[in-house]
């Protein structure tokens, strides 16, 4: 395959992730960063991972790749805009709600994808979930997967489950942060300075994720820590009898129904 020319229309921190992560893998031709007007930042970026910068319209033809990383409220009105611009290249949007639905109204002729990433982007750890339009092609795809290797892990979902599913793997971040904080709370009540509460929280729940990235059953990795009728088993009381699996189950529930009101 050839190494896909890619076209970044907005630069922001997602961009950034992301060209950063491709500029490693060397498995890519140019990479072209463009934005609206920051063009001080532009010019850093370019310093710091040695892109191209241009104006978009200027430079799309010369591109297979357009990765659009602008807020949702952008696409309308640069959707319509490339549609007098596009050929053949494959478009991808990483925008929160702007699924290939909406790209394919936009953009009838063209291949579309659709990458929701997650803010661990920033460290190529990101779990994105992604959804492929209806011309996408074998190529399009590798080039996909290049983009999607470059941040992290991906699994491929039907346009629905992202909408649905970007609550867990997009917001709930924000709940295991939630978490961590409440935990360096309480271990500060006990003296702590808050470094030590940070590494204690910190490296507790990096090696449980280690445990579970192993291949180890949640269940199972809980049954072991937890002597029934002792220590453990009486805080996990506390936990159930708060409904803890329903508070999660309820705060997912009320991410997409705040993200469908939004979308209207
Ligand atoms: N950050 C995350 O963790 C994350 C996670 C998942 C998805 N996303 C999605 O990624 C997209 C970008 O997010 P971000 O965090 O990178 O935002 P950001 O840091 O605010 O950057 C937005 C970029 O878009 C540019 N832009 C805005 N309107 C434009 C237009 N009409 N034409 C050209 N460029 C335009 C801005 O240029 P100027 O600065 O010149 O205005 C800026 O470079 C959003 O759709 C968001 O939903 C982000």
């Amino acid at each position: 395959m050839k190494k896909p020319n890619i076209l970044f229309i907005g630069a922001g921190r997602m961009a950034e992730a992301i060209f950063s992560g491709l500029k490693q893998s060397g498995h890519i031709g140019t990479v072209t960063i463009s934005n609206r007007s920051d063009s001080r930042r532009l010019a850093h970026l370019k310093d710091t991972y040695h892109v191209e910068t241009a104006k978009w319209q200027d430079v799309v033809s010369n591109h297979d790749v357009v990765i659009l990383a602008v807020p949702p409220a952008s696409h309308p009105a640069v959707l319509k805009e490339l549609s007098g611009f596009v050929t053949s290249q494959l478009i991808i949007t990483v925008a929160a709600g702007i699924g290939p639905t909406q790209l394919e109204e936009a953009l009838p002729q063209s291949p579309v994808a659709w990458i929701m990433p997650n803010t661990a982007a920033d460290v190529k750890e990101s779990m994105s979930i992604f959804a492929c339009g209806k011309r996408v092609t074998e190529d399009d795809r590798a080039s996909l997967q290049l983009i999607l290797d470059a941040i992290g892990h991906s699994e491929e979902l039907s346009e629905e489950q992202i909408h649905k599913l970007t609550a867990v793997t997009g917001s709930a971040p924000a709940f295991v942060y939630q978490f961590a904080e409440a935990l360096q709370q309480t271990a500060k009540t006990y003296g702590l300075t808050s470094e030590q509460a940070t590494k204690l929280v910190v490296q507790m729940m990096y090696g449980s994720v280690a445990m579970l990235k192993d291949g180890r059953e949640a269940s199972a990795l809980r049954d072991q820590v937890t002597t029934p009728g002792g220590a453990t088993a009486a805080g996990l009381d506390v936990l159930k009898e708060a409904h803890f699996d329903e508070l999660l189950n309820e705060a997912v529930l009320a991410v997409n129904r705040k993200a469908k009101e939004q979308a209207k």
